[in-house]
């Protein structure tokens, strides 16, 4: 059962992050007249539906009885302030990522940011093997590094496609270190989150509604401070159309989603389905899109092909079972 969640929920994330990117995509592409959606404003509505979301969950879990999801959100959440707090922490630290992750896109080339993010799933292994306990063999690491390089590559820029407007070198460098920061802050915010989930009683939907709930309140402090004026003259859902309202709805699954596969399965995993999607989402916007692919992603996917069997049977193999000469293993 728990094998199927866990596939289930890694398959469920790969077709999640593949359609929020060529949606945003999309959305960006589209010529709107009036004022654009504030994304910050996104943010904060993407909370509440995940809030509201897994409220639903939680009544579906507690067969359907109002006054037993009353109990359980009042004993689980209300009457229980110091775990509720917890969430605070990797709340905090993903508002911090989200903004960290915009002072990098404001100071680096989109391509320099996305090859440098993949960094996280290094940062990843390394707090899943300091703060779980988690044990990786010689291989797993290697097929991490791997799994690194070839995402890297996949997003490699070509020349044509480098920003002409030349970006500093001071701020490339305060770039780069919001981008090696977000990588940390990722790395531990997931780990911290798994750590909570399996650690502690609580159902994940119930995690996820005391995340989101901070996630609001520091989502709102940031349409305050960076759209305050915006908000007040031309109001909160200003520019928002039906395709803001899929980003929202795609954006509020992810929520979900990323929180199931933590439960279900862990963040190393999920790292190899955010990468599938990265080179799935790059090949339908190259076939289906008609989007520009830098050429070094046509040259390089003829040479990295080789990578999506050799990933998974370097994870799985045991040190002692790919030294040991074929003569020693029993027939
Ligand atoms: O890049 P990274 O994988 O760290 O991004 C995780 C994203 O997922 C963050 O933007 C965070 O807000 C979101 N998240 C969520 N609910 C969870 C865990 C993460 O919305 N339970």
């Amino acid at each position: 059962m728990s094998t199927n969640l866990k596939y289930l929920s890694l398959g469920i994330l790969v077709f999640q992050t593949t359609s929020l990117v060529l949606t945003m995509r999309y959305s960006r592409t589209l010529k709107e007249e009036g004022p654009r959606y504030l994304s910050s404003t996104a943010v904060v509505v993407a909370e509440l539906l995940k809030i509201m979301a897994c409220i639903l969950l939680v009544y579906k879990d507690s067969k359907c009885s109002l006054r037993a999801l009353n109990r359980v959100l009042h004993d689980e959440i209300l009457n229980k302030p110091m775990e509720t707090l917890k969430l605070a922490i990797p709340s905090g630290i993903y508002t911090l990522q989200n903004n960290l992750l915009y002072v990098a896109l404001s100071n680096l080339d989109a391509a320099t940011y996305q090859v440098t993010y993949q960094l996280k799933i290094l940062t990843t292994a390394l707090f899943s093997v300091s703060m779980l306990s988690k044990k990786l063999g010689v291989y797993q690491w290697l097929s991490l590094v791997i799994l690194m390089t070839g995402v890297a590559f996949v997003q490699w820029p070509s020349d044509s496609q480098l920003d002409s407007k030349e970006l500093s070198a001071g701020s490339q460098f305060v770039g780069l270190m919001a981008v090696l920061t977000a990588c940390f802050s990722s790395g531990f915010a997931g780990v911290y989150f798994e750590k909570i989930l399996k650690e502690t009683k609580q159902s994940v939907w119930i995690r996820n509604i005391q995340l989101g709930f901070f996630g609001g309140i520091f989502g709102l402090m940031g349409v305050y401070i960076y759209d305050g004026e915006l908000v007040s003259k031309n109001g909160f859902f200003q520019g928002y159309n039906q395709l803001t309202w899929i980003v929202v709805v795609l954006q509020a699954l992810g929520g979900l989603v990323i929180a199931a596969v933590i439960k279900y399965a862990d963040n190393i995993l999920k790292g190899f389905a955010t990468s599938l999607s990265i080179i799935l989402s790059t090949l339908i916007s190259y076939f289906w899109l008609q989007d520009f692919v830098p050429t070094s992603m046509k040259d390089w996917v003829g040479q990295v092909q080789w990578l999506i069997p050799l990933i998974p049977t370097l994870w799985e193999a045991k040190a002692e079972e790919l030294l040991e000469p074929m003569s020693l293993r029993p027939a």
